[in-house]
């Protein structure tokens, strides 16, 4: 027999893990357990593991609704124990005399809970935190301790330097890190201004722009030409003037920022050398910075391209956490040990790798439409048929007989020609509506059977043609969320985040299928997925069946993407149950909180439709109908009652029904 005859080997969970490729992006948290559904295992080296349907089956009880965030807390807390403990192993490995310390960024994933839980896992490691505007910083001075170290970047104007000096006063351990040369000056005439000598001159740090570009998609974010940094003569110029003012032992602190999502370690390795020059420059100069910040840009495998087995260049990283760790301790003490200056205090404002893991998107899907799928069209009985119909026949024809990939690429072309003709020629008035309804099916059918006979040559590498039918010939599958609500950056920026099916994992999926999303705009859809197959623009998926829920799960969502959301056709934010591992509970794990999404009234009120007013308009509009004799009375209210009782609802679909 031959090997393309051989029966397949039954589909296994095993075989679900390599089409989503889910070793290489999950860090270890996410797998298929034996029912085929997807399972997490929260808690690093425990054998804990809790069934995601199970979870949600326990979150609609408690009331949630589609679309939910799922939080697995213990995974912020596995996370920033990974960070610290790996940087640990680094410096113990490099025999480094000094100590590292986390920053949590908090505009990556400000929800309280979120920062709660990354403070309380930091306790022992020291960790501190970051803000970068006036609100992120109000919250952040309400939540640090005596010894948390606050960073504040961003743009600070006078009301923030000023919080900032308060708080140093109260003896918070808040430093303004001076971004532009402006604020330093504001800062000391603040100083001044507020009579604070010496004893009491304002802590600071500086950001440097460094000659060193980032790389990645956020690469602008470094390098000369970056929004922010001191350039080398401001910095120089800062320096004098803390000397002529006798307060140069008050800058604390250098930082840089390449940018988030480093792609490439050797771009971090030169930024870290160029930094590490400057702070012992400083230190011959007299000056003893503290600490050496190199910002954020620890990155997160999304496109699972580890290995380089699964290539999405700009959404996966050529690196692990340890490299990552060594190649900043190593860096760092290698110029510190030529220069013969004691080594700083390592900060990195890691926040995308802190959170990404922890939170996922569970959304069903409501419908699934085929686009190839318009009914076979007769003929018009009368007239004499046009060439171009002709052709298409031709094509329909030839597609039932040929078997070769030459001949089958003929008959794609020839029928994708007669197709565009088709259309041009209905456009201009010189085919009808019935010629060319018939030659759209024509066209379709010809496309499903080039693609089944494709398919069965097994070709490899699969040629372009079955490529473009593949694309073509995908169901979409409607889905109860918004791109814009919850996966901001994959419309914006074609950041690819892990999509697949929740349940059903243990049967092969045969269909090939596009999420949608519910907004009325042709881009709210994905159209990138991460998968073992090579063609990245669908993904496998099970056939839906009307009326049994089938959830699709996408995974890392926990950074940046629920604070960018916008609020595009009013879907607004969506439903959480934060979620804690226990094995003494039933299925291993406790509902800690449930947060409602947000409603269709409160959405409304954001742009000024207050629900007092609507309702008020509805009842006269109602009232003048009853006058009219439109409706009866009863039917009236029925009509009003229903109107106001929807306001409470979610802005999602109700997928109630679903279930
Ligand atoms: C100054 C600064 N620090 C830290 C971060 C967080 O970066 P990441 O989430 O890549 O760790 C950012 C984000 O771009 C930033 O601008």
């Amino acid at each position: 027999m031959s090997e393309t005859n051989a029966k397949k080997p039954a589909w296994t969970t095993a075989d679900a893990e390599d089409l989503y490729a889910i070793k290489t992006w999950s860090a270890g948290f996410f797998g298929v357990n034996d029912e085929g559904h997807m399972a997490v295992r929260p808690i690093p080296d425990s054998d804990l593991e809790i069934d995601i349907t199970e979870v949600i089956d326990a979150a609609v009880a408690e009331g949630c609704t589609f679309p939910l965030i799922i939080r697995f807390q213990d995974i912020i807390s596995a996370r920033v124990r990974r960070l610290n403990l790996t940087f640990q192993e680094a410096i113990v490995e490099a025999d480094y005399a000094g100590e590292y310390r986390s920053i949590y960024p908090i505009k990556v994933n400000q929800l309280h809970e979120v920062v709660a839980e990354i403070m309380e896992a930091g306790k022992p490691f020291n960790l501190g935190l970051e803000c970068g505007s006036r609100a992120e910083l109000m919250a952040a001075l309400a939540l640090i301790g005596d010894d948390t170290l606050l960073l504040c970047n961003g743009v600070k104007d006078h009301s923030m330097l000023s919080l900032m000096l308060n708080a140093q006063q109260l003896g918070q351990q808040v430093l303004p890190v001076i971004e532009k040369y402006t604020e330093f000056e504001q800062l000391m005439i603040l100083a001044d201004q507020r009579g604070l000598g010496m004893e009491q001159a304002p802590r600071l740090g500086v950001r440097v722009k460094l000659s060193t570009r980032g790389s990645g998609r956020w690469f602008e974010s470094g390098g000369s030409s970056s929004k922010f940094g001191l350039t080398v003569p401001e910095l120089v110029q800062l320096v004098s003037v803390l000397e002529e003012r006798g307060i140069a032992d008050r800058l604390e602190l250098l930082h840089f920022h390449l940018g988030s999502q480093i792609a490439d370690t050797q771009v971090l390795r030169s930024a870290v050398k160029e930094i590490a020059q400057f702070y012992a420059d400083l230190h011959e100069r007299g000056i003893r910075v503290k600490f050496l910040d190199v910002g954020g840009g620890l990155g997160v495998n999304y496109g699972g391209s580890y290995g380089g087995e699964y290539e999405d260049v700009d959404s996966s990283i050529n690196y692990g956490l340890k490299e990552y760790a060594n190649v900043i301790v190593f860096a760092v003490k290698e110029i510190c040990e030529q220069r013969s200056v004691p080594v700083p205090t390592l900060l990195s404002e890691s926040g995308r790798a802190l959170t990404a893991h922890h939170s996922m998107l569970v959304m069903p899907v409501i419908g699934v439409h085929r686009p190839d799928t318009p009914p076979m069209r007769e003929l018009p009985a009368e007239g004499e048929v046009p060439m171009v119909v002709r052709r298409m026949q031709t094509a329909y024809a030839e597609a039932q007989k040929v078997k070769t990939r030459g001949a089958l690429t003929e008959v794609i072309h020839d029928a994708r020609d007669a197709h565009q003709e088709a259309e041009q020629l209905a456009r201009l008035g010189y085919l009808n509506v019935e010629y060319l309804a018939h030659t759209e099916s024509l066209y379709w059918s010809t496309a499903r059977e080039v693609l089944r006979k494709f398919k069965a040559l097994e070709i490899d590498p699969v040629p372009v043609e079955q490529i473009d039918l593949e694309t073509q010939l995908t169901d979409l599958y409607l889905t109860d969320f918004s791109v814009f609500q919850s996966i901001l950056d994959h419309w914006a920026i074609g950041q690819v985040f892990p999509v697949l099916p929740l349940d059903r994992l243990d049967e092969e999926p045969r269909r090939r299928g596009q999420v949608v999303d519910l907004t009325c705009d042709s881009d709210g859809k994905i159209d990138q997925y991460v998968s073992s197959h090579s063609n990245k623009t669908w993904l496998p998926l099970h056939d839906f069946r009307p009326g049994e829920p089938y959830y699709l799960g996408v995974f890392l969502v926990g950074a940046y993407q629920e604070i960018l959301g916008d609020s595009h056709n009013l879907l607004g934010r969506v439903g959480e149950a934060h979620i804690y591992a226990s094995a003494d509970e039933p299925g291993n794990f406790w509902i800690e909180e449930t947060i409602k999404p947000i409603s269709i009234k409160d959405m409304l009120s954001t742009v000024q439709y207050f629900p007092s007013d609507l309702d008020r308009r509805m009842t006269e509009l109602i009232r003048r109908k009853i006058e009219a004799g439109v409706v009866k009375p009863a039917e009236g209210m029925r009509i009003l009652n229903n109107y106001t009782k929807r306001l409470e609802d979610t802005t999602y679909c109700d997928t109630d029904a679903v279930r």
